[in-house]
């Protein structure tokens, strides 16, 4: 096998040995719902889920599955991609910035230097707005 056809198995292969050492460091979970209590993580990363999977998962499944993520994030919460399995920029994206319940949150598309798969080379972070007073 090369190497590069090895790679994707290693963090398989750390998650499974972690899981089975330390199974109390998990706890299994289902969007649009968390079994978090409020505000309980300083940072919450979603990957190759929301977005990737738009095909299938509605617009009010994104929205639900935002409200709830941020629900149980303190400071910062970080969805990559932002583009779906077809490469392409989701959609979701702009209407979720311009929905009126998600205005207590802001959004800020950052590029990164990793692209896992075509056009992946960008996350959206979404922090809580500030007051201007
Ligand atoms: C393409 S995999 C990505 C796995 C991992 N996050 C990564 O980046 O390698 C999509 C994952 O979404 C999980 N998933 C499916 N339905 C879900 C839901 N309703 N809420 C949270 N995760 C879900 C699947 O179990 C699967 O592990």
């Amino acid at each position: 096998m090369s190497r590069a056809a090895s790679v994707p198995f290693v963090p398989a292969a750390i998650f499974l040995s972690d899981y089975e050492t330390h199974p109390e460091r998990y706890v299994a979970g289902e969007l649009p719902r968390l079994p978090f209590a409020d505000r309980e993580f300083d940072l919450t990363l979603v990957s190759y889920f929301l977005f990737a999977y738009q095909d299938r998962l509605d617009y009010e499944f994104h929205r639900e599955s935002i409200l709830q993520i941020m629900r149980v994030t303190c400071d910062e919460a970080r969805i990559y991609p932002t583009v779906t399995f077809e490469a392409q920029p989701s959609e979701y994206v702009p209407m979720l910035q311009s929905d009126r319940a998600l205005n207590g949150f802001q959004f800020t598309e950052i590029k990164t230097d990793f692209e896992f798969l075509v056009n992946s080379n960008s996350y959206l972070r979404l922090t809580r707005a500030q007051l201007v007073l």
